[in-house]
């Protein structure tokens, strides 16, 4: 499905996809040697697609969604290296971790670098509008990590505050990929409305399925590792959504997984893992987590059909279908 989505702007993707890679440039080797080697490990670039399919289904007929598009792929890069620093992750995009094949500092850095040259880009489109939307946006995605930390170990973490976090940390990047698409095509108030809502409930979905697959995913199609969720003690909604439903014992092992994190110091983290998951589908948690996100994307459906009907409508909705139904 995804193939179908990319040909629909794939003379644009294309393009998206060289200036990321001529932007990387630097007279630091490091940076560009971690820049290159997160890059080219490729990774789904739906956050571009996005920009791209939101601009062209507003009839733009400029250039800038390509240099936009590229400015979110940075901003969602920068954030995958500070993520999986942060995560203690060792796995991404069927590689090692930056962190892991470097260091942590290095991962933070060329991190920032990534950041500061999206701002770089961004400043050369133009648009103080568009500005500060990414402004504000990026400063919201560094809350909801650090929300996030604050809620690590957490047992007592509800959906409400579960959902909060997602929004931030993940939700509203789509959000501001379909937003600035929208607005770069000069598109209505209404046109906006819909592509920015629809963006958010898209990446709220999204991040509900990643929640669900770093428990029932399979880490080679994924390029990442399952159960890092639960070794780092983050109070997922699978986690939540079971802690509330298992009998006393199984929910009081939950608790301790949250509480300790990976130092359970009970069982090694395999055969702890695959205990927390057996519990996870006993009681319907995985289920529970993707009906919310099946209506999420249905959400998103929804809003899209009031889009004029044109193949990058039909791709947007594509994508919405897809932020769901997928398992990488
Ligand atoms: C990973 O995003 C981070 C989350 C918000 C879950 P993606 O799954 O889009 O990562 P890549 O870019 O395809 O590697
Ligand atoms: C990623 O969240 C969100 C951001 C990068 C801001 P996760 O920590 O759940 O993503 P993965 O599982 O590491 O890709
Ligand atoms: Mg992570
Ligand atoms: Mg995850």
């Amino acid at each position: 499905m995804y193939k179908q989505i990319r040909a629909v702007v794939a003379s644009d993707f294309e393009a998206v996809n060289q200036v990321i890679v001529d932007q990387l440039y630097s007279d630091v080797a490091l940076v560009e040697s971690i820049g290159h080697y997160i890059i080219d490990a490729g990774g789904k670039r739906m956050r571009p697609v996005l920009v791209l399919l939101s601009a062209r289904s507003c009839s733009y007929k400029g250039t800038d969604h390509i240099r936009l598009a590229a400015v979110i792929e940075f901003i969602h890069t920068a954030t995958l290296l500070h993520d999986d620093v942060v995560d203690m992750s060792a796995m991404r995009r069927g590689r090692p971790t930056a962190n892991e094949k470097w260091n942590n500092p290095s991962s933070v850095l060329v991190g920032d670098f990534i950041y500061s040259r999206a701002f770089q880009i961004l400043v050369s489109i133009g648009s103080m509008d568009i500005m500060r939307i990414i402004a504000d946006t990026t400063n919201r995605i560094a809350e909801g990590e650090v929300l996030q930390l604050i809620n690590k170990h957490n047992s007592a973490a509800t959906q409400e505050g579960y959902m909060n976090v997602i929004r931030h940390k993940t939700a509203i990047l789509f959000q501001a990929a379909a937003e600035c698409g929208a607005l770069l095509a000069g598109a209505t108030d209404a046109q906006r409305a819909i592509l920015r809502d629809a963006g958010m409930h898209i990446g709220m979905a999204f991040q509900l399925i990643d929640d669900v697959l770093d428990y029932d995913g399979d880490a080679a199609t994924m390029g990442k590792n399952v159960g890092d969720d639960l070794a780092e003690g983050k109070p997922t909604l699978p986690l939540i959504h079971a802690m509330r439903n298992a009998d006393a014992e199984d929910a009081a092992l939950l608790r301790r997984c949250i509480e300790a994190g990976g130092q359970q110091g009970i069982e090694n983290r395999e055969l702890v893992l695959q205990r927390v998951i057996a519990i996870v589908r006993k009681c319907g948690s995985l289920e529970y987590t993707r009906e919310l996100a099946f209506k999420q994307a249905d959400t998103a459906i929804a809003l899209l059909q009031g889009l004029p009907d044109t193949p990058y409508r039909t791709a947007l909705l594509d994508m919405a279908n897809l932020s769901v139904r997928r398992s990488s």
